[in-house]
């Protein structure tokens, strides 16, 4: 990959040298001296670029999350089968309106999701902390202003743009749990038909699932970030690519170069 001045600023920003001559570094080159994608047991990271033109990445396919929750099956599947047939705005009144769990007690305000509605790239996160609360938008805090450096990096955005650069970004759940504790099954069930109606509307080409709660809704699986990156996943038809949390990445940057190799390999199966 050839890197910009500006992407070389915005990989810097991120926290990530970028070694090698200019114009040239790829990101195997990146940071660590010992790839930490081999560290990990897992392939090599290449560029977008030279992973498009050597072998396809193993894609493995893994069956949404099972629905969790203790309400009566028939409510639950009637309230799914609404909201699969809701518009952009219903879906938007719906959410605004949801009591489905106790998340609702505690919100300021539901937090929908940005972007653009075609968007090329859907992000899908966790939940709205506390600044996401007050604001009513998704990555907003800390981790959101490494989320948009990350972005940028790859040259997208979550400001107006065309499909392919102005990205969807999305939370698990739409209301803060308190005190940022970790979203419960029966709420990530309740809610991930939201999620699933906003990817149906959206119809993304990739999407990038940041941290296990994602990876559960999208997948329906528990197993850790470090054993799901470095493939492509599916949800129905749409690749799914499993990253770092940013929140985790604030907290452990030597995990930033691997993380780059997500979005690198995102990137490339974006061009495959
Ligand atoms: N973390 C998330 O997963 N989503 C947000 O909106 C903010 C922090």
């Amino acid at each position: 990959m050839r890197w910009t001045e500006r992407q070389r600023t915005m990989l810097g920003a991120m926290g990530i040298t970028v070694w090698g001559p200019p114009a040239l570094a790829a990101p195997a080159e990146i940071a660590p001296a010992r790839e930490p994608a081999a560290e990990a047991g897992l392939a090599p990271a290449a560029s977008p670029r030279a992973a498009a033109r050597s072998t396809t990445p193993p894609v493995r396919a893994t069956a949404p999350a099972a629905s969790l929750h203790a309400a009566p099956v028939d409510d639950r599947e009637r309230r799914a089968l609404e909201i699969a047939g809701l518009d952009w705005a219903a879906l938007r009144d719906r959410v605004a309106a949801c009591r489905a769990c106790k998340l609702c007690e505690g919100r300021t305000q539901t937090v929908f999701g940005v972007g653009h509605p075609q968007a090329h790239w859907m992000i899908v996160g966790e939940a709205p902390g506390e600044h996401e609360d007050r604001q009513g938008e998704p990555f907003v805090g800390s981790a959101g202003q490494l989320l948009d450096r990350m972005l940028a990096a790859l040259g997208l955005t979550r400001s107006e743009a065309a499909p392919g650069q102005q990205v969807y970004i999305v939370n698990t759940l739409k209301c803060r749990p308190p005190r940022n504790r970790n979203p419960e099954p029966d709420e990530l069930a309740l809610c991930s038909v939201f999620l699933q109606r906003q990817i149906a509307l959206v119809q993304p080409r990739i999407i990038l699932a940041m941290g296990r709660f994602a990876v559960q809704a999208l997948l329906g699986s528990s197993d850790p970030i470090g054993r799901l990156r470095g493939q492509v996943h599916r949800y129905r038809d749409t690749p799914v690519i499993v990253t770092y949390h940013p929140a985790y990445l604030l907290r452990t940057p030597t995990d930033k170069a691997r993380s780059w190799a997500d979005l690198c390999l995102a990137a490339a199966q974006l061009a495959h």
